[in-house]
């Protein structure tokens, strides 16, 4: 059995518990190692062609536009195919309540039937808000599992929450 995280993380300015920060890691790549290492999984980072920017409120403003516009962002590099792997975990940030939109422009390049998926969200409090429905559409054919949501101010301790997780 063989496994790959393909995941969205943005470092850069972000808030926690209200607060403004700077983080060199994104909160969610946090948590892509940990399987990494717990599952021997691959990853595999969906990372768009124009980058983010760093300060949050401009992030948030494009994020918000490209959602309502629901633009399919390019990304530098598009996975072909999951041929080899059983099961794909997909982590993301919630993104005003889903998907940030290039995990919308990979994942939709990707053929789900026949494998198990098992998504993680990290978020400000919103948990996987409507992100779920769109793992459905976007995963048409595969079996997806139980999701994993954790808080981005928790991620240095989620360790044993994700392995036993992955172990469920
Ligand atoms: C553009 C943008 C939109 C966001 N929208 C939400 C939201 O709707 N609900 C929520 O709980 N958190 C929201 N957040 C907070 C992120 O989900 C949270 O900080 C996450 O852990 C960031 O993960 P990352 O560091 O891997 O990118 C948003 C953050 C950004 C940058």
């Amino acid at each position: 059995m063989s496994s790959l995280v393909i995941y969205f993380s943005r470092s850069g300015e972000n808030y926690f518990g209200g607060e403004l920060k700077n983080i060199e890691k994104g909160n969610t790549e946090v948590i892509a190692e940990y399987i990494k290492e717990l599952d021997n999984a691959d990853l595999f980072k969906v990372e768009p062609a124009v980058e983010y920017p760093e300060d949050y409120m401009k992030c948030i403003d494009i994020a918000k536009k490209e959602q309502q516009d629901d633009v399919r962002p390019e990304i530098k590099e598009t996975l072909d195919n999951i041929d080899a792997y059983d099961t794909i975990y997909i982590g993301y940030p919630n993104w005003w309540g889903t998907l940030p939109m290039p995990m919308f422009t990979q994942l939709e390049q990707l053929d789900f039937t026949g494998k198990t998926v098992k998504p993680f969200v990290t978020h400000e409090g919103s948990g996987f808000g409507s992100s779920l429905k769109d793992i459905e559409k976007l995963c048409k054919g595969a079996e997806i599992k139980n999701g994993l949501s954790i808080p981005g101010a928790n991620v240095e301790n989620a360790k044993s929450t994700v392995e036993a997780w992955i172990n469920e």
